[in-house]
């Protein structure tokens, strides 16, 4: 091969560099557009909530996977899986989605048990969504076998799906609404200080505390359960120290936690109540203000 034959090899093998790089970019880019779209889907069910639910789920369960040590990419699983746990109930009526599952009928527990697999048909559409797929067909299985849709046991299930199972618990038993009051206000308790955000859900938290505790290597893997109420115990005595404020939107800084819940007009839930503020929150806040969706200053607790 001589010099110039080599030359306009080496500019092809450039070209197909950077040919390769650009597929990748638009690739990346195309999956964050597909995640945050079913996250929004996936968030228009969530009005028996106090707060965001995947939100929650999502954030409190890359705290718990990145405690445990996970690496980078099974820490994002995690993220994303949490933000869609629960997008196979997209379907199911109002009243099915208000009640607990010990309230249910038995016909309508029968249908509130398939939602993991709607969950992971709607995803298995995309391939690249495979492990979050199966994360969360696992999400309500649990370690002894008395979960659902399969019954895995132990280290069957999915190291991922096995932390999304306690976060999602908690969730459900500190922050979804009574069924007895469906049409209790959104905010269902003004926050005048931090002290009375913690008195609020007091009781609601000892109860979920001792039942997580309670199936602790039963029900819920230990290891999970021992990092996730460090975690949770760790943050609520924070709040008790904080000072309440008043800030500008643009002077929000991450760590700051929200101190009463934010809904656009449409109803939907935007910042809710106890919620740490992230870049990414910082930032749709920012360009909700300019909508005015939001106020130009938000409570939060410093
Ligand atoms: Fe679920
Ligand atoms: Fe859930």
């Amino acid at each position: 091969m001589n010099e110039e034959e080599k030359q306009s090899l080496e500019n092809k093998i450039k070209e197909l560099e950077g040919l390769a790089e650009d597929l990748h970019e638009q690739f990346a880019q195309s999956f964050f557009h597909c995640m945050q779209l079913l996250t929004s889907i996936a968030s228009l069910r969530e009005f028996y909530y106090d707060s965001s639910h995947s939100r929650f789920v999502s954030e409190k369960s890359v705290e718990v996977a990145k405690k445990l040590g996970m690496n980078e990419a099974d820490v994002y699983e995690v993220q994303a899986a949490g933000l869609l746990h629960d997008i196979g109930k997209l379907g199911f009526k109002d009243g099915l989605l208000a009640k607990f599952p010990n309230e249910m009928k038995e016909s309508e527990y029968k249908q509130y048990a398939t939602h993991p697999v709607i969950g992971k048909q709607i995803l298995d559409k995309n391939p690249s969504l495979k492990t979050i797929s199966e994360i969360v067909h696992q999400h309500h299985e649990k370690i002894d076998g008395s979960g659902f849709p399969n019954h895995l046991m132990g280290k069957e299930i999915n190291p991922a799906a096995a932390i999304i199972c306690v976060v999602d618990t908690y969730h459900n038993m500190i922050a979804k609404r009574p069924s007895s009051k469906p049409n209790s206000p959104l905010v269902s308790s003004l926050v005048i200080g931090s002290n009375s955000y913690l008195e609020s859900t007091n009781t609601r938290f000892a109860t979920a505390m001792n039942y997580l505790h309670s199936k602790s290597g039963n029900l819920f893997d230990t290891k999970v359960i021992e990092v996730f109420t460090d975690i949770i115990k760790a943050e609520r005595q924070s709040l008790g120290k904080r000072v309440l404020m008043r800030v500008a939107i643009d002077k929000l800084s991450p760590g700051m936690v929200i101190a009463e819940s934010y809904y656009s007009s449409f109803g939907l839930l935007i910042a809710s109540q106890g919620e740490t503020i992230t870049e990414e929150m910082k930032r749709s806040l920012f360009k909700l203000s300019e909508v005015g969706e939001v106020p130009s200053r938000i409570l939060v607790m410093k």
